[in-house]
Parts: structure tokens; C-alpha cells; sequence
């Protein structure tokens, strides 16, 4: 049995999901999705991140209590997934009595070990990142680079944990397994961060925090919220110092930690600190992504310019999400930060979705019908030694090697290619004519290529478009589920012979987003 486990960061549970959230949900869900039609078990855990002192100030100026305001948006984040298809396995909460449980249960494990010590402090802490910034670290203003808010000066005396004492295995890990950071463009950042690390923090006073997890035998103590939230890829698989899970032992070390470049530096840097003192594997890699920005400007509540998926969905009428899923993940190339407009997502969906893909369904199967009456003859199936047929099974394997490099835009690239193919083969081909001369052996074999591609073209695209791919798999008359394909058994030739099917069968997959018809225009 080969396992596969994907985690997501944890979203901060102080507002709702907007689409950056979002594309890091659907590109860990397409890794999850292509990773089942590769492996026997791929388990993906999504959650949210519901203590510390930013959920507390938000709760506090809602009236109301932190869990009621996380009990709302871990809500709103679960409902945006399921209308998303994310296929997660797992939504684990930070407030969940197990995490709790076992989060007290680490700290307590990092103490005995001699991992921690009480500390007098004066810092300047950030609470959009929930952490002390270094004085080097901050703008000319003397803000916190990332959310432009003046840190807030704290003098306590907390718990802190050796960083330090971790440094040299940390750098000889990153510099062993090229794999452990990705892209790799980002390994040098992290290694150039280590260069400045000292212990940090790992707990605050009640008095400052007092929404989160309390030391264990000293409840004047608050446990810092990035180790709180950090454990969770663990304890939602019952991880226990003394007793771990079978889930744990099944599926620790992950295989691919997904988050953004912002949060890199927890992910990379702490995170492997703090396996490290609880004696714990790696994971396999850590894959950063990059940002999301709307019209080329950072999404923030100030402009006054975030996007919510729904707000997508509803504007342009979709059905499902797969038009947006496969926009978020083509937007950018693996690692860098991508852009969504109105305009650019229905110029690529149509491109892509509507034109390339759907109409070469849609005009293959009228071809089919009209000339054939639907129906395949055996003569008509063509080898795996033909052009098209070659070209199919070396772009199975070109998307497995983008996948095994987590290049999921790149991976798209690869199946649109070839779709390109498909079309100028078509359009080279000229099936029509060849009806049109008679040569009708000639033109049943163009039109099964066409077909057979289009089967390779679903399954491939399943992990994006799971609704778009089923939909295919149906007009071409497969029992089986395009998401169920077990891409190794993706062999050519298996449209077998017999009555495909018919006039009424057919319908466009995917209808061309067109200002007419989508609802922002009218509405606008
Ligand atoms: N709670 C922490 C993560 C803890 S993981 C142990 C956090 N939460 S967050 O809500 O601020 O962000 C959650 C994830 O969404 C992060 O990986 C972050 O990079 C990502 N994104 C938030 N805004 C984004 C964009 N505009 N674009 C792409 N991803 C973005 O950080």
C-alpha cells in the first residue's frame, strides 16, 4: 500500500474565505485528486486555525465570544469547500478537545526534554502574523512588512523554546533534500533566515492573551499560537507522545505540506525545530505557493477589493466549480503569484474549457453520429502504435512528472497541449472531407483517435475539473468515474466496438462564459 498524505496551512478563523484562501484549497485538492489515480491511499487534511490574540480582538469587536465568531467562520470555510469539490479527508479545528489535549501534551514533551526555558522579554509583536518581528524586519515606518500595522511593544516574561539549538540540523536538512523546500528558488531564503534565528517565544501571558491553550501546570501561561496551530498536522492524525494513533504511524511523515510564501519561515524553519525535539520525522516536502492578487492588487478589507469564490460562482452563473478551480490553478506558474480578473478568467475558460477541449468533444461526437450512426466498428479501433496514440501515453507521463515536481499549472499546460494536438490532427485530418470522399474507413479511425484522446484528455483533467471530466466520461458512454481512473490502467484502445451514442446524448460540457449570459454583466 502506498500512502500519500497532503495537509493545507490552517486559515485564521477571523473572517470568511476569500479566493486566495481558496487557491490553496483547490491546488492541494488537485494534488490530492492526482495523487488517488496514482496511489492506494492519499489522505488530505484541511482545518482552521481558531486561538491567539487576532481572533480574540476581532471576537471582541463583533460582540462576541471567540468560539462563537469561530464556530461561524469554520462554518463558512467548510461550506466554501464543499462548494468548491475540495475533497479533504479531515477538517480539523484548534479548538477541537483532542488538539487541545495534545498540543498541552507536546509542550510538556519540549519541557522534560530541556527544550524549554522561562524568559524576561521585551519585543515587538505583529498580531496579523501572530508573531515578535525582529526590529531589522521592519519597514523605514517601522511597520510590519507584511501588514503595514505598527507592532505592538510587549514586555513579559514568557517560555521560550531553543531555536538556536536546532539551527546547524536545519540548514544540513534543507541542504541534503533539495526535495524538503519547493519551489527550490525558495530554499535560499529560508537558509539565509536561519542565518539570523535565535529561541523564541512559545507562550504568552494570559493577561496579553487569553484565547488559547494554557501551559501545562501554569495556567498564567498561554501556549503560542503557531505551536498550537503547527501540531495540528499531527494531532489530527491522534499523534501522543506515549500512544500514538494508528492513523499517525499509517500516515507521519506527510508528503507534501502545502502553504503560502508568507508562512514559510514557520513551515521551514520552526516546524522542522520542533519535530526535531519531539524526535519525529520530517515531511517529505514543504511546497510553497505564491499569492493570489485582484486586478494586480493585494486583496485586503481596507480597498475594499476581496473576492470570495461565491461571489464567482454567483456572478458568472456556474453550475459547479470547475471553471474557477481550473482558472486558480493555471493563473500562475508552481510558486508564483498569480492573478485573478473577471476578464482573464472567462478569456482562459473559454480558451481552454469551451473551445479547445469541449467543442472537440462536441464536434467529434456529431461527426460520429452523423457518419456512423453512433456506432464504432472493430475495424475502426486504432493501435497504440499510432501518432495520436503515442502522444497520448507520453503526456500521461509528462503530467506525472509535473505532479511529482507539484507543477500544477505547468501539468494543466501539458493536457491543453495536447488537446492542441488533437485539434490540429482533426483539422489537418479533415474528417469531413474524407466522408465527404467516401473514405470512410479513414475517416471511423480519425474519429476514434479524436475519441480515445478525449478519454486520456478527462481523465487527466479530473483532479481540476472533476464535474466537466465526469461529463465527458458519460458522452462517451464509460461505466467508470473520470476521478476513479487509475492512471496506470489508461491504456489506449478501450472505447470498445458498438453503438456509442446518440443525437439526444450529446450536449456541450462547458458553455462559453459569454458577456450575454454572465450574470455580472447583466447584473452590471
Ligand atoms: N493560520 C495561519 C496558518 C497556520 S498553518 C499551521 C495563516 N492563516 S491565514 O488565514 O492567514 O492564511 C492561510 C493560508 O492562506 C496561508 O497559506 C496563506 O499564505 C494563504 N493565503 C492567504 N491569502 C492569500 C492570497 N491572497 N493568495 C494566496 N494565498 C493566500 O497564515
Amino acid at each position: 500500500m502506498k500512502k500519500y498524505y497532503l495537509t493545507t496551512a490552517i486559515d485564521y478563523a477571523n473572517g470568511a474565505p476569500h479566493i486566495g484562501h481558496a487557491y490553496e484549497k483547490i491546488q492541494t485538492d488537485v494534488l490530492a485528486r492526482h495523487f488517488r489515480q496514482r496511489y492506494d491511499d492519499v489522505y488530505f487534511l484541511t482545518g482552521t486555525d481558531e486561538h491567539g490574540i487576532k481572533i480574540q480582538k476581532t471576537a471582541a469587536a463583533q460582540g462576541m465570544t471567540p468560539k462563537e465568531l469561530c464556530d461561524l467562520n469554520a462554518g463558512k470555510f467548510r461550506e466554501c469547500w464543499d462548494d468548491l469539490d475540495i475533497s479533504y479527508n479531515q477538517f480539523i479545528r484548534t479548538t477541537d478537545e483532542q488538539h487541545e489535549a495534545i498540543v498541552q501534551k507536546i509542550f510538556k514533551k519540549l519541557q522534560d526534554n530541556g527544550d524549554i526555558y522561562k524568559h524576561s522579554y521585551t519585543g515587538l509583536y505583529c498580531a496579523g502574523c501572530e508573531s515578535f518581528l525582529n526590529p531589522r524586519d521592519l519597514t523605514e515606518d517601522g511597520l510590519c512588512p507584511d501588514h503595514q500595522k505598527k507592532p505592538e511593544e510587549v514586555k513579559e516574561e514568557n517560555y521560550f523554546f531553543k531555536l538556536s539549538k536546532y539551527k546547524d540540523r536545519i540548514i544540513e536538512h534543507i541542504k541534503n533534500n533539495p526535495e524538503f523546500i519547493q519551489p527550490e528558488f525558495r530554499a535560499n531564503e529560508v537558509l539565509n533566515q536561519l542565518e539570523h534565528i535565535e529561541d523564541i517565544s512559545v507562550s504568552r501571558s494570559k493577561e496579553s492573551v487569553s484565547w488559547g491553550i494554557p501551559v501545562p501546570g501554569d495556567d498564567s501561561q498561554i501556549i503560542y499560537v503557531w505551536i498550537d496551530a503547527l501540531s495540528n498536522y499531527i494531532t489530527a492524525l491522534g499523534y501522543d507522545s506515549e500512544n500514538p494513533a494508528e492513523k499517525f504511524n499509517k500516515y507521519w511523515p506527510a508528503d507534501v505540506q502545502v502553504i503560502g510564501k508568507d508562512i514559510l519561515k514557520f513551515h521551514a524553519i520552526y516546524w522542522p525545530a520542533f519535530l526535531m525535539a519531539l524526535d519525529l520525522p520530517l515531511p517529505k516536502t514543504i511546497f510553497a505557493h505564491g499569492w493570489i492578487t485582484i486586478d494586480q492588487t493585494k486583496m485586503s478589507k481596507s480597498i475594499g477589493n476581496v473576492i470570495a469564490p461565491k461571489d464567482v460562482m454567483d456572478s458568472f452563473e456556474l453550475s459547479h466549480p470547475d471553471a474557477f478551480r481550473y482558472f486558480m490553478m493555471v493563473t500562475a506558474p508552481a510558486g508564483r503569484d498569480g492573478n485573478y480578473s473577471d476578464l482573464d478568467f472567462k478569456e482562459r475558460v473559454n480558451a481552454d474549457l469551451a473551445n479547445n477541449i469541449g467543442n472537440l468533444l462536441n464536434r467529434t461526437l456529431n461527426m460520429q453520429v452523423k457518419y456512423f450512426a453512433g456506432e464504432i466498428k472493430p475495424e475502426f479501433i486504432t493501435s497504440a502504435d499510432d501518432d495520436i496514440a503515442k502522444e497520448a501515453v507520453k503526456t500521461v507521463e509528462a503530467v506525472k512528472a509535473r505532479f511529482d515536481k507539484f507543477e500544477v499549472a505547468e501539468a494543466a499546460q501539458e493536457i491543453v497541449n495536447f488537446s492542441n494536438v488533437v485539434n490540429k490532427y482533426v483539422n489537418d485530418t479533415a474528417p469531413w472531407s474524407l466522408a465527404k470522399e467516401e473514405k470512410m474507413s479513414e475517416c471511423a479511425k480519425v474519429l476514434y483517435n479524436v475519441l480515445e484522446s478525449m478519454r486520456f484528455i478527462a481523465a487527466l483533467l479530473a483532479p481540476y475539473t472533476p464535474n466537466i471530466s465526469q461529463d465527458i466520461y458519460e458522452q462517451l458512454n464509460r461505466t467508470e468515474k473520470a476521478s476513479d481512473v487509475r492512471l496506470d490502467d489508461l491504456k489506449w484502445g478501450e472505447i470498445p466496438a458498438g453503438v456509442l451514442t446518440e443525437k439526444s446524448k450529446i450536449k456541450p460540457v462547458f458553455l462559453r462564459l459569454d458577456s450575454e449570459i454572465a450574470g455580472a454583466a447583466k447584473k452590471g
